[in-house]
């Protein structure tokens, strides 16, 4: 899959990379500085390049949005078009400070931002865990219990790309509904925040969820 990261920090950075070692075609775009974005894309390996938004969007199979809320406005102006195109946002609603959603019980983040591009296709993914899980749950992929990792939204082929991408990453991908589940998922979301950042233990936490029945 060729994959256009829009936001190459903490999340895009490291997503863009593994999506990369998965054997995806993976251009990191949107940082402040176009060498951390070439030197991302050399870190990753073969399979990424370092290219503008509108370069990493133009022909991607999917787009990963990784940026702060307060930045949506302009890293969508800088895509360009993408009507059409999957467009996986792991972003949360959040204040400046970080530390309050602005959007919460009548909407979501996923929700205002499929209102922003109604002709894409929104599906909300990896932002139910810390960044610093990732590279150890692909590094310990192919166990037999694997973590969750929820997604939601509205359209069926971005929902099957995203559950591919989860599962390429290490995780069990598990389809938690319709993009409104995001009103549940992104304050579940600063649960986890709250146990890998403030408890003991350290931020490379993931969650599972079990059946019984
Ligand atoms: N970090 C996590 O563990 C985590 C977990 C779940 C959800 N999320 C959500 O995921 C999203 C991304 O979070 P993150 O932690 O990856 O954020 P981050 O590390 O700050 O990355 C944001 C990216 O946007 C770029 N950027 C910011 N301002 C810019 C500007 N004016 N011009 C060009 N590029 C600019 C940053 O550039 P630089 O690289 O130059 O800084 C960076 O590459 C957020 O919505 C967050 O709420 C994060």
């Amino acid at each position: 899959m060729r994959i256009g990261i829009l936001g190459s920090g903490l999340m895009g950075g490291k997503l863009g990379t593994l999506f990369a070692r998965a054997g995806h075609e993976v251009v990191f775009s949107y940082a402040r500085s176009e060498q951390k974005l070439k030197r991302l894309a050399r870190a990753a390996g073969a399979k990424a390049r370092a290219g503008t938004p509108r370069a990493a969007a133009k022909h991607a199979d999917a787009v990963l949005l990784a940026v702060h809320w307060l930045r949506f406005d302009e890293v969508l102006e800088k895509a360009g078009e993408l009507s059409g195109k999957v467009v996986i946002t792991c972003s949360l609603p959040m204040n400046k400070a970080n530390t309050e959603l602005v959007v919460a019980h009548t909407s979501s983040g996923a929700e205002e931002l499929a209102k922003k591009i109604p002709t894409a296709r929104v599906v909300a993914a990896f932002g139910t865990v810390p960044s610093e899980v990732f590279f150890d749950v692909y590094e310990t992929r192919r166990r037999s219990r694997p973590p969750s990792l929820v997604y939601y939204g509205d359209d069926r082929r971005a929902k099957r790309v995203a559950a591919q991408l989860i599962t390429d990453l290490g995780f069990e991908p598990v389809d938690a509904g319709p993009l409104r589940i995001a009103r549940y998922a992104e304050p579940f979301t600063l649960l986890i925040a709250q146990l890998a950042y403030e408890t003991k233990g350290g931020p490379e936490l993931a969650y599972r969820f079990e059946r019984y029945r």
